[in-house]
């Protein structure tokens, strides 16, 4: 008898919210009126608090370790929200620079002193548009590529899923391709995509090579990439702008809870036991027709600290992170890109802090070593010691990038950020490892001080680390991989740490 809709509607009609005219009679109208809500509504919070919730959100709440109850839903929210922080920010840098719909092209690749995201790769031009289809369809037009170079034009909701991608991996046609919020006909298109959400983000990455001297080349297709309103029609939401990420509070987990009650209804959930237990949930957290306030019994920060548990044991689960050997290990290939089970809210939320708007198996691995964390002191470096070439296709590339402790590149004088495919590393007898021959075999990448020079025969092979002992990470990317790279076939570089290799 008590269903999501029950709950959610018992929430969103909680009489404080009811604004009063001034007329008398209006006020006599409407004292009466809300003296039979508080009726009502006293009896449906008695009956709210005998009747459980409707078992889809009940279970997916305990699925978690949750308690059913409103700290637990709020614990839930948190974990279902947080990726929506990391698309405030992507959305706030672009929708500045003038209206959704419109790719914003960011013309080279990332510096030391890009801050806009974090762990940016140095690999790829990024360009990016927020897509806002509650007025409009949108036409991306897109180019055609040359042979062996890596595009990705991926399509995500504000959550990080991945529904679409176009690009090389998925060998896609030049031409015209129809996104729209509902399915409608398709004639005349190279292809359409329905996105779940009538917001999202359209992520493009070029692939640069010969030590970007080809950018030119990857602005022009860029710039020759498209998009154009099509097929207006009565909006079903006001357009988004960047005021609707104002006014957020201070306090990270409630801005997370506002964020989520603001886009609750362009941004619904995806899948069918999603749209059956999350809305209820949301609604026993507080969050009711587009804003959040929070029920008297939730404590914030204990339920933050149930969030954080519940992350904690799906990251100590061995399964989330299956080892790839020597140390390396993936986030499981069905938490990256698509999240489309109960659980996945959690890689969702994890994601999205560490790889927002990561990408499909097929389309990018992103292996990370046990010890994330590594530091050396001057006289110390790393060595990578690969079994051979990381197996990617003709159209992929590989690269292992270094970050100081807050994931930006680091400066250091020979603007080196990353060492890969496209560095003219060599192997031990002092031949190419990319070069004219098909040779493959082991190889060293050296980890160390940016002032420490090495040996000039170890300069392309050498990825400078930051000076002076601070901690670093580094990222390992693999672009269009092959099946070797994840069914453990290839043998993943192993990782030792000895004297610095001095000139
Ligand atoms: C929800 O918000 C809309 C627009 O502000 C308002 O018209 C409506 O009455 C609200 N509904 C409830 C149940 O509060
Ligand atoms: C990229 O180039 C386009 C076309 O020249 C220009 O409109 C845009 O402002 C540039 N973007 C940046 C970040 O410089
Ligand atoms: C659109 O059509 C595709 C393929 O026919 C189908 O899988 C998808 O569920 C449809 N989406 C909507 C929103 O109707
Ligand atoms: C690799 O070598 C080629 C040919 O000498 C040169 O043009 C290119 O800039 C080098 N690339 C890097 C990343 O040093
Ligand atoms: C590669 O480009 C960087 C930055 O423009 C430059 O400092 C470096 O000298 C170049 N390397 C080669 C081998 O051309
Ligand atoms: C972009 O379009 C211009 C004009 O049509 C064309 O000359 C150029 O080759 C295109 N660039 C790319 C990379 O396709
Ligand atoms: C970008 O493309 C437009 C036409 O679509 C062209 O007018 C403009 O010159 C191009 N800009 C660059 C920097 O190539
Ligand atoms: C932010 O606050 C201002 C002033 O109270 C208000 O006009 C605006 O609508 C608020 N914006 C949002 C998104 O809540
Ligand atoms: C958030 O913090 C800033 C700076 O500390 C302060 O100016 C602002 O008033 C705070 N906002 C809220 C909503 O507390
Ligand atoms: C909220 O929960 C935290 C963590 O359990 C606890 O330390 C704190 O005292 C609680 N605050 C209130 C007001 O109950
Ligand atoms: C939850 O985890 C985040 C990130 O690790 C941390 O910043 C925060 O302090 C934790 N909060 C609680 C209440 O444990
Ligand atoms: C550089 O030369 C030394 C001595 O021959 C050799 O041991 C080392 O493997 C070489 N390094 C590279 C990257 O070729």
């Amino acid at each position: 008898m008590n269903n999501g809709r029950r709950h959610s509607s018992l929430y969103c009609q909680y009489p404080s919210r009811r604004k009063f005219a001034l007329s008398p009679v209006r006020i006599i109208f409407d004292l009466t009126v809300m003296f039979l809500y508080h009726l009502l509504f006293a009896y449906l919070l008695t009956i709210i608090e005998c009747t459980p919730l409707p078992s889809p959100s009940s279970n997916l709440l305990r699925s978690l370790d949750l308690p059913v109850d409103e700290t637990g839903a709020t614990a839930f929210s948190i974990l279902y929200g947080t990726p929506l922080t990391n698309f405030l920010q992507i959305a706030k840098s672009t929708l500045v620079y003038g209206e959704s719909n419109i790719l914003y092209s960011h013309n080279t690749t990332a510096t030391a002193s890009t801050r806009t995201v974090v762990r940016p790769n140095v690999d790829t031009v990024y360009a990016e548009a927020i897509f806002d289809l509650s007025a409009t369809d949108v036409v991306l037009t897109l180019p055609a590529m040359e042979e062996d170079r890596f595009y990705l034009a991926a399509f995500f909701d504000p959550y990080g899923d991945n529904f679409a991608s176009l690009g090389s991996v998925s060998s896609s046609a030049a031409g015209k391709y129809l996104l729209q919020s509902k399915n409608s006909s398709c004639v005349g298109y190279e292809g359409c995509i329905t996105s779940p959400t009538a917001i999202g983000t359209l992520l493009f990455r070029v692939e640069v090579k010969n030590n970007n001297t080809d950018v030119a080349y990857v602005d022009s297709y860029l710039n020759n990439s498209t998009l154009t309103d099509i097929n207006p029609h009565t909006p079903s939401h006001p357009a988004l702008t960047v005021a609707d990420f104002d006014n957020l509070s201070n306090t990270t987990a409630i801005s997370v809870l506002q964020l989520t009650a603001r886009f609750e209804t362009r941004a619904v959930p995806e899948t069918a036991l999603f749209q059956a237990a999350v809305p209820v949930i949301l609604a026993l957290a507080g969050i009711c027709n587009g804003s959040y306030s929070q029920p008297a019994s939730v404590n914030i920060t204990l339920a933050t600290a149930l969030a954080n548990t519940s992350t904690s044991a799906f990251t100590d689960t061995p399964s989330s992170y299956p080892s790839l050997g020597n140390g390396w290990s993936i986030l499981n290939s069905s938490y990256i890109g698509t999240y489309d089970s109960g659980m996945a809210i959690i890689p969702r939320a994890l994601t999205a802090t560490e790889l927002y708007l990561g990408n499909t198996a097929n389309e990018a691995l992103y292996p990370t070593l046990g010890t994330t964390q590594l530091s050396l002191t001057d006289s110390e470096a790393y060595l990578f010691t690969f079994s051979g070439k990381p197996p990617v296709a003709d159209d992929g590339f590989w690269s292992v990038t270094m970050y100081d402790n807050e994931g930006y590149l680091v400066s250091n004088p020979e603007n080196k950020f990353a060492v890969g495919d496209r560095s003219n590393i060599t192997f031990p007898n002092g031949e190419l490892v990319y070069g004219s021959g098909t040779e493959d075999g082991t190889f060293q990448v050296l980890v160390q001080d940016a002032n420490s020079n090495p040996p000039s025969n170890w300069t392309a092979n050498w990825l400078p680390a930051p000076s002076g002992g601070s901690d670093f990470t580094v990222t390992f990317r693999l672009y269009a991989p092959t099946t070797e790279a994840s069914d453990g076939s290839y043998v993943y570089p192993v990782v030792t740490k000895g004297a610095a290799i001095l000139a």
